[in-house]
């Protein structure tokens, strides 16, 4: 059984990354390094880190889950790269560094987005990945991740943020709004890593649970940073929510009750992992950190 620890999380999925997005001398050599460059520019791992977590807290085997865990990061990347896009954010700072547009060009930080969103499909596709796992946990998971990425998820959640631009939202198209740009993939990280792991049901729901509060606080704490927080730390431009007219939690309730409603997922969350015991410990934890988070 491939069991990782906890502090071997990011070194695995960062090997993971290598072999699945290597330095290629192709003639499409410049398409690899712009994928290169944002996936490995410094991201916290969140969600590959919730996706191991799980599958580990399941009693799954984790060495066989790194595929799955490195698909969601590509998809993550790519929707940061075309995030700050100037038809999009246009914000110029990422991670500490030029966005991946300011290096590359618009053209191919498009197409470095196209192809990081196609690379996690074929990664968690190969011949490899789903003989590790069965076809029908790797089908499921893989299900999960296309609807959490797509018109239900991430993408249209990005479509409600730039038309809520410059305008008044309710605070329940906000939540909609949140739930589906930020919430669907942190919510598909946790269930992903249960499904792969064979978890039942009542685990499966608990996970959902807890995600669902995770994903919420850690957009609420996203806008509450953009407000708040220091640049140094944060790598992204500070206020440029505001320079926008984005409708966030800070623009729609306050930064305190912003505040108190991370608190209150926060606390949502740790209490919803009863079923896991002990082995919710981490995730536990995991929840009051990135309320607490700087960057
Ligand atoms: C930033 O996500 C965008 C949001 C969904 C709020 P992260 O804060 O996880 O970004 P990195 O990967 O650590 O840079
Ligand atoms: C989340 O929203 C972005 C995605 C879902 C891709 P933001 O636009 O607030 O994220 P940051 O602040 O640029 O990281
Ligand atoms: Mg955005
Ligand atoms: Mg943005
Ligand atoms: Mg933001």
């Amino acid at each position: 059984m491939g069991r990782i620890e906890p502090q071997k999380y990011i070194e695995a999925i960062q090997n993971g990354l290598e072999k699945y997005v290597p330095e290629e001398k192709l003639l499409q050599h410049g398409l690899f390094q712009a994928m290169r460059y944002s996936l490995f520019a410094g991201g916290k791992r969140i969600r590959p880190v919730l996706l191991l977590e799980f599958c580990g807290a399941c009693d799954g085997d984790q060495e066989s889950a790194i595929p799955f865990a490195c698909a969601i990061e590509m998809i993550h990347s790519y929707s940061l790269i075309h995030d700050d896009l100037p038809c999009m954010d246009n914000d110029s700072m990422r991670r500490g560094k030029p966005s991946n547009h300011v290096v590359f060009g618009e053209a191919q930080a498009l197409l470095a987005g196209d192809a990081l969103l196609t690379m996690a499909f074929e990664t968690m596709l190969s011949k490899d990945s789903v003989a590790a796992v069965g076809a029908q946990r790797a089908a499921a998971a893989a299900g999960i991740l296309a609807r959490a990425a797509g018109a239900y998820g991430m993408a249209g959640g990005q479509m409600i943020d730039l038309e809520s631009e410059g305008k008044q939202i309710s605070a329940d198209t906000l939540i909609h709004m949140d739930e589906c740009k930020t919430g669907a993939l942190i919510c598909a990280a946790a269930k992903m890593g249960c499904v792969l792991a064979g978890a039942e049901e009542s685990r499966l729901h608990a996970a959902e649970k807890y995600a669902k509060s995770i994903g919420l606080a850690f957009q609420i704490t996203d806008d509450i940073l953009d407000v708040s927080g220091r640049q140094d730390r944060l790598g992204k431009p500070i206020g440029s929510d505001q320079e926008k007219g984005k409708s966030t939690y800070v623009s729609v309730l306050g930064l305190e009750k912003a505040r108190t409603l991370v608190k209150q997922l926060t606390d949502e969350a740790v209490s919803a992992l009863g079923c896991f015991g002990g082995k919710g410990n981490y995730l536990r934890r995991l929840a009051v950190s990135l309320s607490e988070r700087e960057n």
